[in-house]
């Protein structure tokens, strides 16, 4: 298979994670004779360093001209305290969402079994959690007016029918897929736009019998999450719930390193590790590549092909049961960087036998 894959690094740790994660697609590539291409582009706090414009135009023509989009990560800590900044790093990535209308953020949380003692919950609660968050990514308070003046400030948070519906039949077509379940996570008591969430997931479910649809305020979810994780299959919620549901839900699989996301619709598609930039572990070697290195075992499930990303998994469990993992989870070697867990899942996707720690 031909593919051209944009590859945007960002800011921080994202262009050592996205190296990993594209050295690993080259091994694929290699492996069973696909054709892949990568163009670089700039975005976030690097582009405004270099062009003024967090997302320039010449980086919204390669993506869209691009199969798919390997996206590293955004933000920077020199605008996170500055409330007047008229450029932020961030809006590279939420306009480069809304301009390619990636309306689904599929965000899996799964706790590997050898690193179960790695959360700080408890085993026994965590042990075969298997989620699917479902979030809706180009609307809600992020998109609506806002407004931001010395004394008063407001973020609108609108939603239509059509935006609810179309992820929703998503989130259903999953959990057919799953255990059947699919809960969708607001806040109905409160807010009129959770409300017109209820009454269309509602309407929808009579077309899809065999899910049982459950509905969860998302203050009693957070808690959930943590309690009870197991009680979840897919979760659908809207895109300010989903963004710090699936931060919270990092706690239960041992490290926000590992979390990796998918942002589709029809025509685009835009693989991101869940992790920000986190600038002041940069450059240091200490960043987990994994949730990068994921994120591209979903680029290669988004075209069908299975077997390469079983690969990349299998590697990846690999490098977790041998402990050639980063700092953030490792008690046993104090060497392993970013890019010897990148080397050794490469290796292993060479030669998927022979590879164990040297
Ligand atoms: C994420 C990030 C982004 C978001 C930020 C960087 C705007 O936290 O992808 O989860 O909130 O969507």
């Amino acid at each position: 298979m031909k593919l051209n894959i944009a590859v945007l690094p960002g800011d921080g740790v994202g262009p050592e994670v996205t190296a990993q994660a594209v050295k690993v697609l080259k091994a694929i590539a290699m492996e069973f004779g696909h054709l892949f291409t990568f163009n670089k582009a700039f975005v976030g706090a690097s582009a405004i360093d270099k062009t003024g414009d967090p997302l320039p135009e010449e980086t919204i023509s390669i993506c869209q001209n691009a199969d798919a989009i390997l996206f590293g990560a955004i933000g920077s800590a020199k605008y996170d305290m500055d409330p007047d900044a008229k450029v932020r790093p961030e809006q590279g990535l939420l306009r480069l969402r809304k301009s390619l209308d990636l309306y689904a953020n599929i965000r899996p949380v799964i706790a590997y079994e050898d690193l179960l003692n790695k959360s700080s919950l408890k085993v026994k609660q965590i042990r075969d959690t298997n989620i699917l968050i479902y979030r809706e990514l180009t609307g809600g308070l992020y998109f609506g007016e806002k407004k931001l003046s010395n004394d008063n400030a407001s973020d609108i948070c609108e939603y239509s029918r059509f935006e609810i519906e179309r992820i929703a039949h998503l989130a259903f077509k999953a959990a057919q897929t799953r255990k059947g379940k699919l809960t969708l996570v607001d806040k109905a008591n409160a807010l009129a736009t959770s409300r017109l969430w209820r009454k269309v997931v509602k309407e929808l479910a009579s077309q899809y019998p065999n899910v049982e649809l459950n509905f969860m305020y998302i203050d009693n979810a957070a808690m959930e999450l943590i309690i009870n994780p197991r009680q979840f299959d897919v979760i659908l919620t809207e895109n300010m719930f989903g963004d710090i549901l699936s931060e919270e839900a990092s706690v239960i699989v041992g490290s926000i390193g590992l979390l990796a996301s998918a942002s589709i619709n029809d025509k685009y598609a835009m693989f991101e590790p869940i992790h920000g930039a986190y600038d002041k572990f940069a450059n240091k070697g200490i960043a987990n590549p994994i949730a990068s290195i994921l994120s591209a075992a979903m680029l290669l499930d988004h075209f069908g092909l299975d077997k390469e990303a079983a690969l990349v998994r299998q590697a990846v469990d690999k490098s977790l049961k041998l402990h050639i993992t980063t700092p953030d989870l490792n008690t046993k070697y104090d060497n392993i960087t970013t890019t010897k867990v990148g080397d050794f899942i490469e290796d292993f996707i060479n030669n998927p036998e022979e590879t164990n720690l040297n």
